[in-house]
């Protein structure tokens, strides 16, 4: 049976979605605006790990030595899904390594950015076959042997990975499968659960916006009262067909139809406003006319505004005014495109390891009025790459990280932000066991208020005394782990 055209077009606005989600980009490059102090350069990497073969890619790094002395520790970055490789002198990293006498290097991902093991014919079906987990650990562990060893006084170097959002689920995976090369690891952001379809991720597949929308409730549940005021009135234009007033009063380009696909596109666009505007609260450089902290600007603006609808119309400015060229808002473009994230290997990514999965629930103030519909995202896979999708359940038995492991696991940080919806799906305290001991090597969870996605691993103008000092216990941990006094 072969699907209609229609219904197709419908997962393609859902998936959409869910791929916007999917991608927090990269919490150790801030708004990827400014340039990186310390140049890139590339060595030859081995293009499959698990053969002894010559073939070599050229794959980008940096490394800075400047605060490196003899016997410090090497401060690592794994570099996520973006199409920038990140820059850790951007990065509380820096200051560490000057308090730590440590060095700061960064590894772009394999078939992202600037490493494409074979050109631009890497994504092919035949090429593909060498983007895999194993090969990605692999890359950063011979990665970390060369260093050790080029770098004078670092051949007894510690390694502690770092990465954020799905780089904070790598950095957790490596310290859990190679423990000897990653001595200890910081998973920022990093997502763990609602992995798989809907059978499988159940109701934590709803996680998301389920505290996407609490965020706001607790912050002002008067400005939440009236963003549900607004969704009302979109669906009520939306199921009357007054696609007209809805362009009028949104500023759209164009008129959305009462089709399913103009409904489902329509209300990915706006939901995905409200809860890129929390979850990167503290980069006001991504929005248009914002200065101050993002979510308290969208709270204000939507109790100050004439009516719900003007409200959402400012919300929707905020979003998406940088990407209005026209002097209207076009709902059908994502926003995504500006946090640097690269579709087809990412989607590769979450076919074959990450799995992960988020449902806009019909009971939120963003879903009240779509028709439930079961969230499968490995339709993807199979439309793209004609393959399946990871179980949840393989992933987190093959790469060592279910409940059982990290209750067992030592020196990994996972810390978390309060206005972050990833901390929904982010490594529970229950999770670790007992939080009552005296043992520093033990793995522990860190919930930071008042912050938004990575912002302690990326210090800003904005950042409150929360992130500050939560800021001193994650380098406090780390010192325990290395057993060096602060000086
Ligand atoms: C290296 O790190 C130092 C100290 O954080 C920083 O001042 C410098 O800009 C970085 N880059 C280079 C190329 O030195
Ligand atoms: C790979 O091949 C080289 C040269 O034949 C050999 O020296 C090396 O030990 C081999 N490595 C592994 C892991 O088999
Ligand atoms: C990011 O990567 C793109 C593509 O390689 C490049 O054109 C752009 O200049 C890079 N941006 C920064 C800030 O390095
Ligand atoms: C890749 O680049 C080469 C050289 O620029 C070009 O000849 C080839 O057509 C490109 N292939 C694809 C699939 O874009
Ligand atoms: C390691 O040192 C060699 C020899 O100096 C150099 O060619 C290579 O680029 C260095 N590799 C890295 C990753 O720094
Ligand atoms: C949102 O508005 C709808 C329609 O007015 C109402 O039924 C629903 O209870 C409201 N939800 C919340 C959480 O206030
Ligand atoms: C929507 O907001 C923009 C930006 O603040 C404003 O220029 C425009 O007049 C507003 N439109 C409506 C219908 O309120
Ligand atoms: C909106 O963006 C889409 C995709 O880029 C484009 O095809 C369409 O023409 C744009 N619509 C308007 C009215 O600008
Ligand atoms: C900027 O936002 C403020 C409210 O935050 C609004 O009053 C003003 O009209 C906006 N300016 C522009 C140019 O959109
Ligand atoms: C929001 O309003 C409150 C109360 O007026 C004010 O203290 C705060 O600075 C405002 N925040 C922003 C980001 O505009
Ligand atoms: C999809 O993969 C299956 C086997 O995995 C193969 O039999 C089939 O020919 C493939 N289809 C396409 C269109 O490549
Ligand atoms: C975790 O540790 C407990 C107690 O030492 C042990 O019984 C259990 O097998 C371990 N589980 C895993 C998955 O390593």
């Amino acid at each position: 049976m072969s699907l209609s055209s229609s219904t197709v077009v419908l997962l393609w606005a859902l998936l959409a979605l869910a791929a916007s989600v999917r991608s927090q980009a990269d919490p150790g490059n801030g708004d990827n605006s400014a340039t990186c102090p310390t140049q890139s350069q590339f060595f030859d990497q081995v293009i499959d790990h698990s053969q002894n073969s010559s073939h070599t890619f050229k794959q980008q790094y940096r490394l800075n030595t400047t605060t490196f002395k003899e016997g410090g520790p090497i401060l690592f970055y794994q570099s996520p899904e973006t199409a920038n490789l990140s820059c850790a002198d951007k990065t509380v990293l820096a200051d560490w390594a000057q308090e730590l006498g440590g060095m700061v290097v960064t590894l772009e991902h394999r078939y992202f950015g600037l490493s494409l093991p074979f050109g631009n014919e890497s994504y092919t079906t035949e090429n593909l076959q060498y983007f895999t987990l194993e090969n990605v650990m692999a890359d950063a562990v011979t990665f970390m042997d060369i260093v050790k060893k080029n770098v004078t006084g670092a051949e007894a170097s510690k390694v502690i990975v770092v990465g954020g959002s799905y780089g904070g689920l790598l950095s957790a995976v490596f310290r859990q499968n190679y423990p000897d090369t990653f001595f200890g690891a910081w998973s920022v952001a990093g997502p763990f659960r609602g992995f798989g379809d809907a059978d499988e991720a159940g109701p934590e597949a709803f996680n998301w916006f389920n505290y996407a929308q609490n965020i706001y409730a607790r912050r002002s549940l008067e400005s939440f009262t009236r963003i549900n005021d607004s969704f009302s009135q979109v669906y009520s234009w939306l199921d009357s067909g007054s696609g007209g007033t809805l362009q009028k009063s949104l500023s759209l380009c164009s008129p959305p139809s009462n089709s399913s696909t103009d409904r489902t596109t329509l209300i990915a666009w706006l939901t995905s406003a409200y809860v890129k505007l929390a979850q990167l609260n503290h980069l006001p450089k991504a929005f248009y006319n914002v200065t101050g902290p993002t979510l308290d600007t969208v709270i204000n603006d939507t109790l100050s505004a004439g009516s719900p609808i003007a409200a959402m119309n400012e919300t929707l400015w905020h979003a998406y005014g940088l990407l209005a060229p026209n002097g209207c808002l076009n709902y059908t473009v994502s926003s995504d495109s500006s946090l640097g994230v690269e579709t087809i290997p990412f989607t590769w990514v979450n076919c074959k390891w990450y799995p992960q999965n988020f449902a806009l629930g019909t009971n939120t103030i963003f879903g009240q009025g779509l028709t439930p519909t079961p969230s499968n995202p490995s339709t993807v896979c199979a439309e793209m790459f004609n393959t399946t999708q990871v179980t949840g359940a393989e992933v987190h038995s093959k790469y060592k990280i279910t409940q059982q492991d990290f209750a067992n696991s030592t020196r990994i940080i996972f810390s978390e932000g309060e206005y972050d919806p990833t901390t929904s799906i982010s490594m529970p305290q229950s999770w670790l066991g007992d939080v009552v001991g005296t043992d520093v090597q033990k793995s522990v969870v860190i919930m930071i208020n008042g912050i938004g996605h990575g912002q302690d691993v990326e210090p800003t103008d904005l950042d409150p005394p929360s992130v500050v000092a939560a800021r001193n216990v994650e380098l406090n941990i780390i010192r325990g782990w290395l057993n060096v006094s602060a000086t």
